[in-house]
């Protein structure tokens, strides 16, 4: 695995960039981002191209020895651009354009901004795609970010209005599969539809779901248009996308078939702990580590996105500006993170940023070197992470999991649609099995609902709402949880009720569910041991004995062969006995991972990552008898690293 870091020679005096370059390389780093916000000096007035000073820093890099991951400049563009042409804003769902003087101030579906975003790709290309230092292309920068997906532009109505032509070929059909007749929402033809925006009540389900998938799939067009170009000037470098964390507005599967070579996402484990769901105490207790599961999650699930090449473009190196709160990490803790990126397949790890800006909205972000020029903490933990590397050898083997995470985006819009009950969230719901899985040790795979599960022996879909069906191997063990197959993909109830496609798999069908406020469960008994249901619960119909049952006598897990349906948002106790039971029936090894500790095998190698205190790995029956330590100590500190090899 390489290192690389995010450098903006723009922001600094010329005169600075040989010695950054020279260091970067004596750090041990290999690859260098830059270009993804620098429109206004490359481009300082309308088709007046200032590549001279360009030219200059990339020979510096490149001289240096450094690879370059060059960023299209399209998140930021620039006064003239905007003044010119205001219909390249987005709208606000009440029409209001969101304005310039930050980044992200353009709609996906701008005719305008799609051509000016062609021409300055092409601008760029012509110029640096054969450069021998250009390794690989970033596309924009985190589109979606800042709100971004979604504009309610008149282009915007407009493409609406022929994708759905396209969908539904006749307007009959859609006021049919909407189920229109309901208030009366009828429509006499496409151009009548328009986006689902300041309505007195809420539109109908199907109508904004239609408009999520139509929002999404623009943010992918934009992002062709580049890639062509690209792919036609720099032949044979890699194009990638910097995703981000905690982020659904855009169905990840589906924009990245066939349009990147490699997936890369942005990771900041302190910033993303704050904005998340977790409980205060929680947030108190990873505040200087991240949550052990958080960053794991993403790695898996890029993984898969990227059809096993992914890489992280930018890691926290310190303190970030844009939390509630930003505390420092503990000391190793970026090594820790850039090491179980190394673990979880990461090609690369790029830390975000070579030197923390004196000015402007990131002022306060840290750096690998302080604005006053002199190293900061994380650089010396990246020269660690390298020694430590070194004495792993090549972690690039991979092999499939045999634990494979189905993540549906769509079911995340879906129980956001229409959650019946505040509480509901798939993707915490997702992540609360991917935290069960990994406190048993496996290894998983997070993929898409479209993917192929062949070879995995047990499959996890938590909650797939429009989930036409599993295809995995015969022997594979399937776990199913509330909600799954409970909508069809036209957003309305199954013929047959809830799962329905599944039904016959599961052996049940839902015959009526509840939400439940915070504070009201509904307890039950599993395995002889008790447990509570927090914010959702489904009455079954069903004539399997069930495996939990709630105390008013009613199924609340069953099991049918293979298949096991959880009936209910799973607390702890529910959670670890039902996916234990499958675990145990696919004849998987269950570890027993201390609380704070979470395991990646890769190859013969055994990665410990410890978010908790000082634990004796031995002692807690982690590593075996005659196991050689690689690196690191059998009884780690807190942020400690272990490897072993059996
Ligand atoms: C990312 C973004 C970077 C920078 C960083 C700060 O979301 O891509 O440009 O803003 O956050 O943490």
């Amino acid at each position: 695995m390489k290192l690389g870091c995010c450098y903006y020679p723009e922001h600094w005096p010329e005169s600075m960039w040989v010695d950054d370059a020279r260091r970067m390389k004596a750090l041990g780093l290999s690859l260098v981002r830059i270009g993804e916000f620098a429109w206004s000096r490359i481009e300082p007035d309308p088709g007046r191209y200032d590549w001279p000073w360009l030219d200059r820093a990339i020979q510096v890099l490149a001289d240096a020895g450094l690879k370059i991951i060059l960023g299209t400049p399209t998140a930021t563009p620039p006064k003239w651009l905007v003044d010119a042409h205001p219909d390249i804003l987005p709208l606000d769902p009440h029409g209001h354009p969101r304005t310039f003087a930050s980044r992200r101030h353009y709609c996906f579906s701008s005719k305008t901004y799609l051509e000016e975003s062609k021409r300055i790709t092409t601008a760029l290309a012509e110029r640096y795609g054969a450069h021998p230092a250009v390794v690989m292309w970033q596309t924009d920068n985190e589109f979606g970010c800042h709100d971004t997906v979604i504009s309610y532009s008149d282009d915007a109505r407009a493409a609406f209005r022929v994708w759905l032509e396209d969908r539904y070929g006749d307007v009959r059909t859609l006021n049919e599969a909407w189920g229109n007749v309901f208030w009366s929402m009828e429509y006499r033809s496409f151009d009548e539809v328009d986006p689902p925006a300041a309505t007195v009540t809420e539109p109908n389900p199907a109508h904004v779901m239609a408009w999520r998938r139509f929002s999404s799939g623009q943010v992918r067009r934009f992002h062709d248009v580049q890639a062509a170009i690209i792919r036609r000037l720099s032949p044979g470098r890699d194009i990638t996308h910097n995703f981000m964390g905690h982020f659904t507005e855009f169905d990840h599967h589906a924009f990245a078939k066939d349009a990147i070579d490699l997936a890369t996402w942005d990771s900041y484990p302190l910033g993303f702990l704050e904005q998340a769901w977790w409980p205060e105490a929680d947030k108190v207790r990873f505040a200087r580590t991240g949550h052990p599961d958080f960053a794991a999650f993403h790695h898996d699930l890029y993984r898969g996105i990227g059809r096993g090449r992914w890489g992280i473009m930018e890691q926290q190196p310190g303190p970030v500006n844009w939390g509630a709160y930003n505390p420092a990490p503990l000391p190793g803790m970026v090594a820790l993170w850039t090491l179980e990126a190394a673990a979880h397949g990461a090609e690369f790890v790029s830390y975000f940023r070579w030197r923390q800006a004196p000015f402007a909205q990131e002022q306060m972000h840290a750096g690998l070197n302080r604005p006053d020029n002199l190293p900061d903490t994380a650089s010396e933990e990246a020269a660690n992470v390298l020694q430590t590397l070194a004495k792993c050898g090549d972690l690039s083997a991979r092999k499939q999991a045999e634990v494979a995470l189905v993540y549906d985006y769509e079911a995340e819009w879906a129980t956001n649609i229409q959650p019946q009950g505040r509480r509901y969230n798939y993707s915490e719901l997702a992540f609360l099995f991917y935290e069960g899985l990994r406190r048993f040790g496996a290894n998983i795979d997070i993929v898409g609902p479209q993917d192929v599960l062949t070879g995995y022996r047990l499959v996890v879909l938590p909650g797939n709402t429009m989930c036409p069906g599993v295809k995995a191997d015969n022997a594979a063990q399937i776990v199913l949880g509330p909600r799954t197959g409970s909508k069809t993909a036209e957003f309305s109830i199954p013929e047959g009720l809830a799962p329905g496609t599944l039904a016959e798999e599961a052996g049940l069908r839902v015959r009526r569910v509840e939400s439940l406020r915070p504070g009201l469960t509904v307890a039950g008994s599993i395995a002889g041991e008790r447990f509570e249901a927090p914010r959702w619960r489904e009455f079954i119909e069903s004539d399997l004995p069930p495996i939990a049952t709630f105390d008013d006598g009613e199924g609340a897990v069953f099991r049918n062969g293979q298949v096991t349906y959880i009936a209910c948002w799973p607390d702890c106790t529910t959670l670890t006995h039902a996916l234990a039971g499958a675990f145990d029936a696919a004849g998987l090894v269950r570890a027993d991972v201390p609380e704070a500790v979470r395991i990646r095998r890769t190859g013969d190698l055994t990665f410990a990552f410890n978010y908790g205190e000082n634990i004796d790995l031995q002692a807690a029956g982690l590593i075996p008898e005659g196991a050689r330590i690689v690196s690191g100590s059998v009884r780690p500190g807190p942020a400690g690293v272990t490897v072993w090899t059996i």
